[in-house]
């Protein structure tokens, strides 16, 4: 079932408690509008066909109404009752979505918009991943819902996992909140909605929603420092000799960098540069070898090193699992 979910990531097939609510309203919002498409189409529709021009004479001018107060209040009067009532009802949807409280011990994350990736913390838990979020998934007898926090170091960004909640934009000196309730299981796919520069298309977003003990796994398996595998050493030394460091994370390593994805658990991620590919050896040593030859514009360097330096390296990387 969950399979079949992720394979639309439409808002129309929610999952999560925000989203339903959302598709709610959108259904709300859909059926008034095609009320109005019936009721002008069924007009004009009328019109065409009863004041249409018939045999060969000079067409007979339907009645010529002017100045009617009657049919100048209704044109008026109604369109305005509508938006009334269209804004009534977003705004208690949106106060409804906004004030859920948040339970003492939910558990809190935050995501970080960069250019063009997505920095995934979990403060309470000491993991921080990227591009792919990781989550319990909550009983609908005990609902607990999970609040995101959302910043971002450049530009603006916005969040959307379409089947979980509603879109939040992710702004620069700015802290949004979204919360997820995930009802079931499975993986749901996300992507940036704001157009954030070149490769804003390759901003791609994965959340994995898992049974609890599934999710405590994950984590206890997150929260431990790098695998420091003996056959990958001459890897592991270039890596920390090299400017690697000063972007990226290995716990466990001298490399502490901040500005790129957090590698410590490299392999536990399905795909490289925020979707741009799978997260195989042979895409990883692409990437190595020069970034921008698979995402355009990538702001990792391609960093001159001998295809002996890249096979290293790649060896490397692909024991952090
Ligand atoms: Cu980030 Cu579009």
């Amino acid at each position: 079932m969950a399979a079949d979910r992720a394979a639309s990531p439409s808002m129309f097939s929610p999952v999560s408690t925000p989203a339903f609510q959302i598709r709610e309203i959108a259904f709300f919002v859909i059926g008034i509008a095609a009320a109005i498409f019936l009721v002008v189409g069924g007009f004009t529709a009328y019109a065409i066909a009863r004041y249409r021009r018939r045999g060969a004479g000079p067409a007979a001018e339907p009645p010529q109404v002017y100045g009617s107060t009657r049919i100048e209040l209704a044109w008026t009067v109604v369109p305005l009752l509508i938006v009334v009532v269209l804004f009534l009802v977003t705004a208690r949807y949106i106060w409804g979505i906004e004030r859920r409280a948040q339970p003492a011990g939910s558990l809190e994350i935050t995501v970080v918009g960069h250019q063009w990736w997505w920095e995934v913390r979990y403060p309470a838990l000491g993991i921080v991943t990227a591009n792919q979020i990781h989550l319990p998934v909550s009983d609908p007898d005990r609902p607990a819902p999970i609040f995101i926090t959302l910043q971002s170091v450049d530009v603006v960004h916005s969040f959307w996992v379409p089947q979980l909640a509603g879109k939040m934009d992710v702004i620069p000196n700015k802290t949004n909140r979204v919360w997820v309730e995930p009802l079931v299981p499975g993986t749901f796919v996300g992507q940036c909605a704001e157009y954030c520069g070149l490769q804003h298309a390759l901003m791609l977003l994965t959340v994995v929603v898992h049974p609890r003990e599934e999710f405590a796994r994950w984590a206890a398996a997150q929260q431990l420092p790098a695998r420091d595998d003996v056959a990958a050493r001459a890897g592991r030394e270039l890596f920390a000799s090299l400017a690697c460091i000063n972007c990226h994370t290995i716990r466990g390593t001298p490399a502490n960098g901040v500005f790129g994805p957090d590698l410590t658990h490299l392999m536990s991620r399905a795909t490289i540069g925020a979707g741009a590919a799978p997260n195989t050896a042979r895409h990883l040593r692409a990437w190595i070898d020069n970034p921008a030859a698979i995402k355009s514009g990538a702001l990792m360097p391609a960093m001159k090193l001998s295809q002996d330096e890249v096979d290293k390296l790649t060896a490397y990387l692909v024991t952090l699992r």
